[in-house]
């Protein structure tokens, strides 16, 4: 029987950020990936993944935003998920300065024509440096900002800059639980990785190497590695 899996994509991204998991991981997984451009915070978005996902229960695995969004799932409805997966995320809080710099981004999203401006100032930190000129991976990723909207990015960073601290929640998670990151991950390093780990019993820490914080789409054959070694874990 294969495994209801429910796919949280992450700040101005949608299911193609989750492209090369879908194509590979589906002898194993029926996929469900919630889109996350409506609702103004990470609460809403965990309830919207609650009230939508088509499944009773379900192996969750979120990337970045979409991680915020799994441990607040977990946090209103925890007897749903059956095993979990936080991919080049964190569970901390912004620090002041980061909200400020999200608030400068909304600010130029609103001010300038299209997302060209906002990409380009994001580009460096979502990929490894080595990736900044694959035009094709540049190109999904262009992409997904243009389909997420101005208005979707605003909801989205709004959500991000509200996100409580998840730490606390963390002890109590007893699925089975991969931790995965990139290396070079620029947006949410490895150390805040290595946190997660430690909270969450006999969770796994997973390290893609020459990789920065979009692995799904920069290292697409480790990621599914992985997770089809922890969706063959399903209780
Ligand atoms: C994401 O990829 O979802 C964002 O980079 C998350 C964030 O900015 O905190």
């Amino acid at each position: 029987m294969k495994t209801p899996l429910v796919l949280v994509p992450g700040l101005l991204c949608d299911a193609a950020l989750w492209g090369p998991q879908v194509e590979a991981l589906a002898d194993l997984a029926d996929f469900w990936i919630p889109d996350l451009r409506t609702q103004p915070s990470i609460r809403e978005m965990g309830a919207a993944v609650l009230d939508d996902a088509p499944f009773s229960t379900f192996a969750l695995a979120g990337l970045s935003m979409g991680g915020y969004v799994a441990m607040e799932v977990i946090r209103q409805s925890a007897q749903r998920v059956t095993q979990l997966a936080l991919v080049d995320t964190r569970a901390t809080p912004d620090a002041p300065e980061e909200s400020e710099r999200r608030r400068e981004l909304i600010r130029l999203a609103q001010t300038e024509r299209g997302f060209t401006p906002v990409t380009n100032r994001m580009l460096p930190l979502l990929v490894h440096p080595s990736r900044v000129k694959d035009a094709p991976l540049v190109k999904i990723i262009r992409d997904m900002a243009e389909r997420t909207g101005i208005d979707g990015f605003v909801r989205q960073q709004t959500a991000i800059i509200g996100r409580p601290d998840s730490r606390a929640g963390l002890k109590e998670i007893n699925v089975p639980t991969l931790i995965l990151c990139g290396r070079q991950d620029a947006i949410t390093p490895l150390a805040r990785h290595q946190e997660m780990a430690a909270l969450i019993p006999g969770s796994e820490l997973t390290i893609v190497e020459e990789c920065g914080h979009l692995s799904t789409l920069e290292r697409p054959q480790e990621v599914n590695l992985a997770l089809r070694a922890w969706l063959q874990l399903n209780p």
